[in-house]
C-alpha cells in the first residue's frame, strides 16, 4: 500500500470512530428522559435515569429540601430501597438500604412496608418493617434497623413480635412531641394494635391499645391534622383493593370514632401506604399515597398520591384526581382531572370481570379473574350514544360487544346496528342492568358446562328484582387511569 492510500485510510477510519463517538453521545444525551411536570396517577413510574421506581408500601421522611421516599423493592437481592427528590415529582434513585446481604435473618426473608424516621437524640434514622419469610406469612414479625445516614446501608437490629403479638401490615408516625409510635395488625389481623416505641424508637414501651377489634383492618396510615389524628386502613383482601376507611380521635389512645368510608370501593385501585404531611408558607396539605399492586410483576406496581380535602375538623374526602402538581413553597397541591373513558365491567353473580376468553375470539366469554385492574383483556370502553345508549368496546381488540337473536353475544367490528346499542339501567344497590337496544333483553350472565368460563347472553329483562338479578348485575368501574 503506497503511503498516501495508508493516510487516507487512517483518516477514513478516525473520521468514522469521530461520527460513532458523537452518535453515541447524542444517543445517550437523547436518552436522559427530561423532567416531569406533575405526578401522573395511574402510569408507570420511572426515576430520573428513566429506570422504574422501586418503593412499593413506602414512606417519606424530609430532611432539608429533600423529601426522601424508602419502599419495598424486591428486585434480585434487594429489599429496601431510597429515592430523594426536591419537588415530590422527578425521584432520584440514592441506593439500597437493605439487601439479601445485610444479616442473616434476611437471606430468606420477605420485607413490607418499610417506614423511617429521625431520632434527634440519638442522630439515628430508624426503620421499622414486616419481616416474613420469603415462603410464606405465618412468622407476622415486626423488625427494626437503623443507620447514621439516610442514603446508606441500613444496620439490622432484630426481628419480633411486639409484646408477643402478632404483626403484618405496619407503619410508623411521629408526633409532634417526639414521641413515636408503631401500629400493626395483629391476631391474624383482626384487630390493630398501636404501641408507643422506647425513647431511642429501637424497641416497644407500651401498648397504647387495640382498636377496630374483628374489623380486619390493613395496611395503616398515620396523620394529624388541627387538634386530631386519623388513622386510615384497608380491609384484608390480599393485594385486591378495597374501600379504605379511616377513624379520628383527639388522642392515640382513644376512644376512635368508627370506620368511615374514604374514596371509591376500590380506593381508585389502590392501598394505603402513607399520609403525606405537605407543610408551605399558605397551608398544610395532606397527600393520600397507596399502592396500585400488580402482584404478577411486583416491579409494575405504582403509587396513588391523592389529595386529602376536609369537610371540617373530622370529615376526610378523597376524590380521584389524574394529575398531581405539588407546590412545596405554599403547600397547596394543584390538580387536573380527565374524563374516564375505560371500564372493568364486574359481575354481581359471580365477582369476576369481563374479559375476552382467547380461545374463543368471537363471542365474549368471562374468564375467571380475579385481580383485574392492571390487565389490558379485562378493559372496555364505554361510548356514549344517542339517549343513554352506549357502545361498549373491548380495548384490546376494538371490537364493540353485540347481541344476536338467538340470545347469544358476541365482540364484533363496530356497525351502525341497535345489537351494539346498550342502557345501563341503574338498580339500587348500585348495580346496573346493561338492556340491549335491538333485542330489549339484559345482558346475564352463566356458567358454561366445563365451568372454566362463564359465557354471556342475555334474557328477559324485569324491572322487579327476580331470581336471575344477580346474573344480570353489572358494575361498570373506571380503571382509574
Ligand atoms: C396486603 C398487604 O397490605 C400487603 O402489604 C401484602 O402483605 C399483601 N396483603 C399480601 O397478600
Amino acid at each position: 500500500m503506497k503511503r498516501e492510500q495508508i493516510r487516507r485510510l487512517f483518516l477514513h477510519f478516525f473520521a468514522v470512530m469521530a461520527a460513532c463517538i458523537l452518535l453515541t453521545g447524542v444517543k445517550a444525551q437523547a436518552q436522559i428522559p427530561s423532567l416531569k411536570t406533575s405526578i401522573i396517577n395511574g402510569s408507570a413510574e420511572t426515576d430520573m435515569k428513566g429506570n422504574p421506581i422501586n418503593a412499593h408500601g413506602g414512606g417519606f421522611l424530609k430532611i432539608g429540601n429533600y423529601y426522601y421516599l424508602i419502599g419495598e423493592n424486591r428486585q434480585k437481592n434487594v429489599l429496601v430501597s431510597c429515592y430523594r427528590s426536591t419537588d415530590l415529582i422527578n425521584w432520584e434513585f440514592r441506593g439500597d438500604l437493605l439487601t439479601r446481604s445485610s444479616d442473616s435473618e434476611l437471606k430468606n426473608a420477605n420485607i413490607e412496608r418499610p417506614k423511617v424516621i429521625y431520632n434527634e437524640t440519638t442522630k439515628k434514622f430508624v426503620m421499622w418493617m414486616h419481616y416474613e419469610l420469603s415462603s410464606d406469612y405465618s412468622y407476622a414479625r415486626a423488625a427494626v434497623a437503623t443507620s447514621d445516614d439516610i442514603e446508606k446501608p441500613f444496620t439490622w437490629l432484630k426481628s419480633f413480635q411486639p409484646l408477643d403479638n402478632m404483626s403484618r401490615d405496619c407503619n410508623l408516625y411521629k408526633d409532634t412531641d417526639g414521641k413515636a409510635y408503631f401500629i400493626s395488625s395483629t391476631r391474624e389481623n383482626r384487630d390493630m394494635n398501636l404501641y408507643e416505641l422506647t425513647k431511642d424508637y429501637l424497641s416497644i414501651k407500651l401498648k397504647v391499645g387495640t382498636f377496630w377489634v374483628d374489623a380486619q383492618r390493613e395496611a395503616p396510615a398515620i396523620m394529624k391534622r388541627g387538634n386530631y389524628y386519623f388513622i386510615l386502613t384497608s380491609f384484608c383482601t390480599g393485594w385486591e383493593p378495597n374501600q379504605a376507611k379511616y377513624a379520628w380521635s383527639e388522642s392515640l389512645s382513644g376512644p376512635w370514632s368508627g370506620l368511615k368510608d374514604i374514596g371509591s370501593p376500590t380506593s381508585y385501585n389502590s392501598q394505603p401506604t402513607f399520609i403525606l404531611p405537605i407543610a408551605g408558607e399558605k397551608t398544610t396539605s395532606y397527600m393520600y399515597v397507596g399502592d396500585r399492586w400488580d402482584p404478577a410483576l411486583y416491579s409494575n406496581s405504582r403509587s396513588i398520591y391523592l389529595p386529602l380535602t376536609f369537610e371540617n375538623d373530622t370529615t376526610i374526602k378523597m376524590d380521584w384526581v389524574k394529575k398531581v402538581i405539588p407546590n412545596l413553597a405554599t403547600g397547596e397541591l394543584v390538580t387536573q382531572d380527565e374524563p374516564q373513558h375505560q371500564f372493568r365491567i364486574k359481575s354481581k353473580w359471580s365477582g369476576e370481570y369481563l374479559s375476552l376468553q382467547s380461545n374463543q375470539s368471537s363471542t365474549a366469554n368471562v374468564a375467571a379473574y380475579k385481580l383485574g385492574y392492571l390487565k389490558p383483556n379485562l378493559r372496555w370502553e364505554i361510548f356514549p350514544s344517542n339517549n343513554e345508549l352506549v357502545r361498549i368496546k373491548h380495548v384490546q381488540t376494538g371490537k364493540y360487544l353485540e347481541a344476536e337473536e338467538n340470545n347469544q353475544t358476541r365482540l364484533s367490528d363496530e356497525k351502525k346496528s341497535d345489537l351494539q346499542l346498550w342502557k345501563e339501567i341503574r338498580q339500587k344497590d348500585g348495580w346496573s342492568k346493561l338492556i340491549n337496544k335491538a333485542t330489549g333483553k339484559a345482558l346475564t350472565i352463566e356458567r358454561s358446562k366445563n365451568r372454566k368460563a362463564e359465557l354471556l347472553y342475555t334474557s328477559d329483562y324485569s324491572k322487579e328484582y327476580d331470581a336471575n338479578y344477580d346474573k344480570q348485575g353489572f358494575l361498570l368501574a373506571p380503571v382509574y387511569e
